[in-house]
């Protein structure tokens, strides 16, 4: 059966976390990108239905945010830049069993924490299941209001929706996993003048190779 770490294995986890940083940029890496989305460890502390927890760890949002916050400080701690520390976050997305009460108010409140800690980007991943929600546009104001370093957003996007986020202010950045796995070229293929509009980056590809 899983079990909640206790005290002395948060401290460890945590330690691990800054070796694993320090090792990266020792290795040559540019920086480090936490993983606080998807249903991951950090994401179990986060959201309000993972969190059983009734120590400092648990209950309250500044106790579920304390495990985000002491991560974040010992990859700062560990890669020796803030600015070279990228957190990834998922509000809506609810996959192995991690479902938050209120992910507004908890992610707002994550944002915030991490525009304190001075970190380089938040990546958001959003559901990215064909017939997922869209996550509501104004949440992503906000979350552009709450934090003022670079926001990336990842899920479902073609190129068309990429240039409308960015257009619109809420993204800096859009990553993109399905349509690269298949074309890693997809750069290219969207600056393509080739790419009619309303084609999905997948339908634009076959379009780009077949002409
Ligand atoms: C083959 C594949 C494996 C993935 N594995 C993981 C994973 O282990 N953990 C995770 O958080 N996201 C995983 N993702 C999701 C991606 O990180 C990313 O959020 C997603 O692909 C973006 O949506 P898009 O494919 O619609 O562009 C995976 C995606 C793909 C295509």
């Amino acid at each position: 059966m899983p079990r909640a770490l206790t005290i002395d294995e948060i401290r460890e986890v945590v330690e691990q976390y800054r070796a694993a940083a320090r090792n990266a940029i020792d290795a040559g890496f540019d920086g480090v990108e936490l993983h606080g989305a998807n249903g991951y460890l950090v994401n179990q502390f986060i959201d309000s239905n993972a969190n059983t927890r009734a120590d400092a760890y648990g209950g309250s949002l500044e106790n579920r945010l304390r495990f985000l916050r002491e991560v974040a400080q010992a990859l700062i701690a560990g890669s020796g830049d803030a600015l070279r520390v990228g957190v990834r976050l998922a509000p809506l997305t609810t996959l192995n069993g991690c479902v938050d009460d209120d992910p507004e108010t908890t992610y707002l409140a994550a944002a915030d924490l991490l525009a304190d800690l001075g970190i380089g980007y938040i990546h958001i991943a959003e559901a990215d299941w064909d017939d997922a929600p869209l996550m509501p546009v104004e949440f992503k104001r906000k979350l552009r209001d709450a934090f003022p370093g670079v926001l990336i957003y990842a899920g479902k996007y073609t190129a068309e929706r990429a240039r409308a986020a960015i257009g619109a202010g809420w993204a800096d950045l859009v990553a993109f996993g399905r349509p690269f796995v298949a074309n890693p070229d997809l750069p290219k293929r969207f600056a393509s003048a080739r790419c009619l509009r309303s084609m999905t980056a997948t339908r634009c590809s076959a379009a780009v190779r077949a002409a």
